[in-house]
């Protein structure tokens, strides 16, 4: 755990004096220094607005008088920590949608349709993904409902997939826990997916099926602090609409950590202009159009990728 006991703000100074068109600049770059520690975000300047009304809502809510009581309630053991994932649900921005990049998906199908016909030469038998960033869970269950249809096509039964969705916010991952959408989540989506995938259970509210449920985990994983988690190597990692969270030279820690979890011919997808000029040698660029995707290569670390 990150702590930063410093006081923000001086004792007399109280809430309704500081509110977002009175926190200085002093003020305001300490709370991004304390931001970027725990969470890793750099807010800019052009966010300060979007900072200090999270914090008056938390001060509201909590009926604290100024952000120096605020900093203090934070760092004040067990409900300090819980108040960080109120925090957090305010300065994260969560949207997401079901199928919402559809030339990674694209290029997802055609990778796990190759590897599902390696298959029978190297003895291997599941394939497993991670949606990092998974936000309320759209992600994660695109890229099972893909994996499930893509194993079904190619009449591979002995075939297992599993995906793993993490994300910093608690309340996100609730919800993708919990996998009811309503109507209005899920209208990009196809009708016969609908069918397949998802029970209604009235008011517009759509339950996403067990079967798939079962094969998806979701985990609290901060991307900027991968290396306390034991998490296994992947065959497809998934990251999109996280990385702009941070500054370039974080973007690059983040991608060659998560270099570290892709197994030997693993695939990596990103949003195109998620990153430029990443340089890793493990990694090949996928071609493709309107793609950003990376190849693990099979020659550099061969049966280990540490
Ligand atoms: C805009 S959403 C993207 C969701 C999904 N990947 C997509 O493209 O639709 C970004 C997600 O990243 C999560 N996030 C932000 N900072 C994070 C961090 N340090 N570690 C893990 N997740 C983080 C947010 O909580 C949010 O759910």
């Amino acid at each position: 755990m990150v702590t930063v006991a410093n006081s923000l703000l001086t004792q007399s100074e109280t809430y309704s004096e500081y509110n977002a068109s009175t926190m200085n600049d002093k003020q305001f770059a300490r709370w991004v220094e304390l931001l970027e520690l725990r969470i890793g975000v750099r807010a800019s300047a052009l966010r300060k607005t979007f900072l200090t009304n999270a914090l008056d809502i938390r001060l509201q809510t909590l009926g604290l008088q100024n952000y120096n009581e605020y900093d203090d309630y934070l760092h004040s053991g067990n409900q300090g920590e819980i108040e960080w994932f109120e925090l957090i649900d305010l300065l994260t921005i969560r949207e997401t949608r079901f199928f919402r990049h559809n030339s990674s998906l694209e290029l997802l199908q055609d990778y796990a349709l190759n590897k599902l016909s390696q298959f029978k030469n190297v003895g291997q038998q599941s394939l497993k993904a991670w949606s990092v960033g998974c936000a309320t869970g759209e992600e994660a269950y695109t890229l099972a409902i893909i994996l499930d249809q893509t194993i079904k096509s190619a009449g591979d039964k002995s075939c297992y997939f599993s995906v793993m969705a993490s994300d910093i916010s608690h309340s996100a991952l609730n919800a993708g826990r919990k996998g009811t959408y309503s109507s209005k989540q899920l209208n990009k989506m196809d009708e016969k997916l609908i069918q397949q995938h998802f029970t209604a259970l009235g008011n517009n509210q759509y339950q996403i099926s067990g079967q798939l449920k079962i094969r998806v985990c979701f985990n609290k994983v901060n991307v900027l602090d991968i290396s306390q988690k034991n998490i296994g190597q992947m065959d497809i990692i998934f990251c999109q609409n996280l990385l702009y969270y941070f500054e370039h030279d974080t973007r690059i820690k983040i991608l060659n950590k998560l270099t570290e979890y892709l197994a030997t011919d693993g695939i990596l997808i990103l949003g195109p202009g998620d990153i430029f000029q990443w340089d890793n040698p493990d990694m090949a660029l996928v071609k493709g159009d309107n793609t950003l995707a990376y190849r693990k290569s099979a020659s550099i670390n061969p049966g280990t990728n540490k």
